[in-house]
């Protein structure tokens, strides 16, 4: 069953469509690069538990978080197909203490910061997880080296994520420009294999039906916190998957706030700036949302560490704001 017929392709938007909505010499590849790692990490995903796959590597990575095999997985086949991309001089990971440096003429002018695998804590139990990225270009004539990867959010110039879950969907945001993108899974006549188009100009609705936190940590929150979560208590509907990437995506679609703030247990907070929120904040507000850390705009982050922790305030834009103002005025 061939269900592309008119469709754009990811291949055709990224040719075509990049060049008036971004830096077009090498993004279209690195987002290929991406597109292409993703549709292997879909079949592990898919494969891991008949493969004898899931479960941890017994190793703890560098946020001192326990290893899983498709966590490390994802990881090396991200590395490998940027890498080959000839279009990327660096990568930072979240799996990775110390960013890739890409050397000599297989780099290029662009810098990706990844979470290869989103939502550990559903890898095993067939729930939705993915992968996230962050876009940077590479300063006129920079030797790229571990500082080349701190760069604010504001500076990016696309980022794109990948859930994996009923179907598998890659979400690709450019300045002005958020399109989602479905693969159409399979070989032969079962599927294409490319990535269609099935949803163009993604802008998060006004509407607002859902909010998305972990409502165990309650206790933990400081009282202004717990204000400003109640008031969503009191409003919307509870949606929680506990994968960032696969929550985002529904109040994306739908309309939502997700929200992971800093607590006594987390006083950074619990999502990584360069690998989750970064990126995610960069979609939001290119489908016309936003992001927060409660007291500052994500984006405008001047990061110290490649791998340090933010709270996140993220989805519709009238809500964050909302529940910024409940949680400044303390
Ligand atoms: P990762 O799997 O990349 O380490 O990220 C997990 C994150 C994120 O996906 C999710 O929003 C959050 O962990 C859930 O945390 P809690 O289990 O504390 O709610
Ligand atoms: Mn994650
Ligand atoms: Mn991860």
């Amino acid at each position: 069953m061939a269900l592309i017929g008119h469709r754009t392709t990811l291949q055709e938007h990224v040719a075509a469509g990049l060049r008036d909505k971004g830096p077009s010499d090498g993004l279209g590849a690195v987002i290929m690069a991406i597109a292409n790692g993703s549709r292997r990490v879909q079949q592990q995903v898919q494969q891991a538990a008949l493969a004898d796959a899931l479960g941890t590597t017994g190793e703890t990575n560098v946020q001192g978080e326990i290893v899983q095999r498709l966590d490390k997985a994802s990881s090396d086949i991200f590395v490998e197909t940027l890498s080959a991309s000839g279009q990327v001089a660096a990568i930072g990971c979240e799996e990775i203490e110390r960013p890739v440096i890409v050397e000599g003429d297989a780099g290029g002018g662009f810098i990706v910061l990844m979470d290869p695998l989103d939502g550990s804590s559903n890898i095993d139990v067939a729930v939705s997880i993915g992968s996230i990225f962050g876009i940077w270009q590479k300063r006129p004539g920079e030797t790229v080296n571990d500082d080349s990867l701190l760069r604010p959010g504001n500076e990016q110039v696309a980022a794109a994520y990948v859930v994996y879950g009923s179907s598998t969907v890659l979400v690709l945001a450019t300045k002005n420009n958020v399109s989602g993108f479905t693969l159409d899974s399979g070989s032969g006549d079962s599927g294409s294999g490319e990535f269609a188009l099935t949803h163009p100009n993604i802008r998060i609705p006004v509407e607002c039906p859902y909010y998305s936190t972990n409502e165990g940590n309650n206790k933990v929150l400081d009282e202004p916190t717990q204000k400003a979560i109640a008031l969503l208590r009191n409003k919307y509907s509870l949606r929680y998957v506990g994968s960032l990437v696969a929550d985002f995506h529904r109040n994306l679609l739908k309309g939502g706030i997700f929200a992971y703030p800093a607590d006594q247990n987390r006083k950074d907070g619990r999502l990584r700036l360069m690998y989750e929120a970064n990126p995610l904040g960069y979609v939001a507000e290119q489908a016309g949302g936003a992001a927060s850390t409660g007291y500052e705009r994500i984006m405008d982050i001047v990061p110290t560490q490649l791998h340090q922790r933010t709270p996140l305030i993220l989805g519709n834009k009238d809500v964050v704001e909302e529940t910024v103002a409940v949680i400044k005025a303390g």
